[in-house]
C-alpha cells in the first residue's frame, strides 16, 4: 500500500519524530513505499487567503487552486493510505498542521458536491503530553479523537484510527522510557500492519 505522511513538528529531536521513524521502519519492513509531507520542512503556509476563502465559502469548485494545494491534493490520491503524525498542541493539532486542512481540504476535491477524494485507511499518530486517562477525565480525548475522525477524515477513508501515544510530560524516568519503547513499537506495528 502506498501511504502519504503527513507530518508536522519543527525539532528532529523530539518524541513526534521518533514516532515517525519507527511508523517508517515499520513501512519499509513490511514493504509499503511512502511520501511525506514534512510541513515545517517545506515551510508550508498554513494560512487561508482571501481569495481562497472566496472559492470555499461559494463553493466556487470550478476556480483554481494555488500550486501548493494542488501538489499535497495530487500526493494524497496517489496513495492509498494516509497517516498524520503530530504532537497535541493546545488540544489540537499544531497550527501548521490545522491550516493545512484549511487550505487543502477543498470544495471539489474534500467535499460537496459528491467527488470526495478517497483512501482505504486513514491514521492519526498523535503525542501527548498527558495521559489517555488525565485526556478522557478532561473529554479533551473524546474531541480530539471526534476532530480527526468524524471531521477531518470523515468519510474520506474506508477505515480510520486515532491512535494516542501519550504521557511524555506526565511521566518521567524509567516509567517514561518503557512508556516511550511501548509507543515505538506499537507506531512501527501500525506501519508493518497498514495493508492489513
Ligand atoms: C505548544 C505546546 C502545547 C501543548 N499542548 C498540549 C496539550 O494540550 N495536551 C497535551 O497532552 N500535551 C500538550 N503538549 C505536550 C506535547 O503534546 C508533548 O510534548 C508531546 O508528547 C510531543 O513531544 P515532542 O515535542 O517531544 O514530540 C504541548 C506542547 C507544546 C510545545
Amino acid at each position: 500500500m502506498l501511504v502519504h505522511i503527513v507530518y508536522a513538528h519543527p525539532s528532529g529531536d523530539s518524541f513526534t519524530h521518533s514516532l515517525l521513524e519507527a511508523f517508517v521502519a515499520g513501512l519499509d519492513e513490511a514493504g509499503h513505499p511512502h511520501t511525506v509531507s514534512d510541513l515545517y520542512a517545506m515551510d508550508f503556509n498554513p494560512v487561508l487567503s482571501s481569495d481562497e476563502y472566496a472559492r470555499e465559502s461559494s463553493y466556487a469548485a470550478d476556480r483554481p487552486i494555488p500550486q501548493e494545494v494542488a501538489a499535497e491534493q495530487a500526493k494524497l490520491d496517489a496513495a492509498d493510505g494516509w497517516a498524520f503524525v503530530y504532537p497535541v498542541w493546545w488540544s489540537d493539532v499544531p497550527a501548521i498542521l490545522k491550516g493545512w486542512f484549511d487550505r487543502v481540504w477543498t470544495v471539489g476535491w474534500a467535499y460537496h458536491p459528491s467527488n470526495l477524494s478517497r483512501a482505504r485507511k486513514a491514521l492519526a499518530l498523535c503525542a501527548a503530553g498527558h495521559t489517555v486517562e488525565q485526556l478522557r477525565e478532561t473529554g479533551l480525548y473524546q474531541s480530539m479523537r471526534a476532530v480527526m475522525l468524524a471531521d477531518r477524515v470523515f468519510d474520506r477513508a474506508d477505515a480510520k484510527q486515532f491512535h494516542l501515544f501519550d504521557g511524555s510530560e506526565a511521566m518521567t524516568g524509567d516509567e517514561w522510557q518503557r512508556a516511550r519503547q511501548r509507543h515505538l513499537q506499537q507506531a512501527h506495528k501500525l506501519g508493518r500492519e497498514i495493508g492489513a
